[in-house]
């Protein structure tokens, strides 16, 4: 299950209030083209895109079995939170309008906090395009939702991770262990940034 950030942060009722609705009524296309909140429209596409391990086997915070009753359910949870203003599940469409991969920003407004995971298509990974996605998104998560700080985690063999989240500017802060949603643990690499640092790697 995602966890917030190790760093703990404490935000007034009126900033929790307003990241909340940010959240709810963000326009999750802004980053780019052809993402879409996730609706059950896209259950059988996310069900072929994370039957395959290689998208879908360094995500400790995934339904397991993968099937389509798991998906349908983590689809209908993340409504329920997107709906709360607690996170948004997004799925990025390909021209074809299939499902290429998908995003899921989880949000603890009282913390100012968020989290991304996210995988793509196998035949996209490697391309560079995940890493210029990413930066768009980790932009877009501080400057449109307002949150203060974003955490990270990877499994700590999953190097192109790594490599994309350190040069976005995030910074390494030893290991966690994440939880699965079946209460198995995951060793994990672990990462913070600010909002400050992210303006100012990128000199907003
Ligand atoms: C992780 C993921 C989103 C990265 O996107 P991507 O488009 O494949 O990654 P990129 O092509 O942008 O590469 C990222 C970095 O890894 C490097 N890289 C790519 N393939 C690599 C490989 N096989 N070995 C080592 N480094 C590699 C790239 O050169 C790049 O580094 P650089 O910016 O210094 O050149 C994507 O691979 C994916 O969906 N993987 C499966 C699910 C997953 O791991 N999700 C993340 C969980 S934290």
């Amino acid at each position: 299950m995602s966890a917030p950030p190790k760093t703990v942060l404490h935000a007034s009722d009126a900033e929790a209030a307003a990241i909340r609705q940010a959240v709810r009524t963000a326009d999750v296309a802004e980053p780019g083209p052809g993402r879409v909140r996730a609706g059950m429209e896209h259950v059988p596409g996310l069900l072929a895109l994370l039957s395959d391990p290689q998208v879908s086997a360094p995500l400790y915070d995934l339904p397991r079995p993968i099937t389509e009753d798991s998906v349908t359910r983590w689809v209908a949870e993340a409504q329920a939170r997107a709906l709360a203003g607690e996170g948004l599940l997004v799925v990025n469409l390909d021209p074809a309008g299939e499902v290429a991969g998908y995003s899921m920003i989880t949000v603890w407004p009282e913390r100012a906090s968020a989290e991304l995971a996210g995988a793509m298509r196998a035949d996209l990974q490697g391309r560079g395009q995940g890493g210029s996605g990413a930066a768009h998104t980790f932009g877009w998560i501080f400057q449109r939702l307002g949150v203060r700080l974003m955490c990270l985690t990877a499994a700590l063999d999953n190097v192109r991770s790594a490599k994309l989240i350190e040069a976005a500017g995030f910074r390494p802060m030893g290991e966690r262990e994440a939880v699965r949603p079946d209460g198995t643990t995951r060793r994990s690499l672990y990462w913070e940034m600010t909002a400050e640092e992210w303006r100012r790697v990128h000199r907003l």
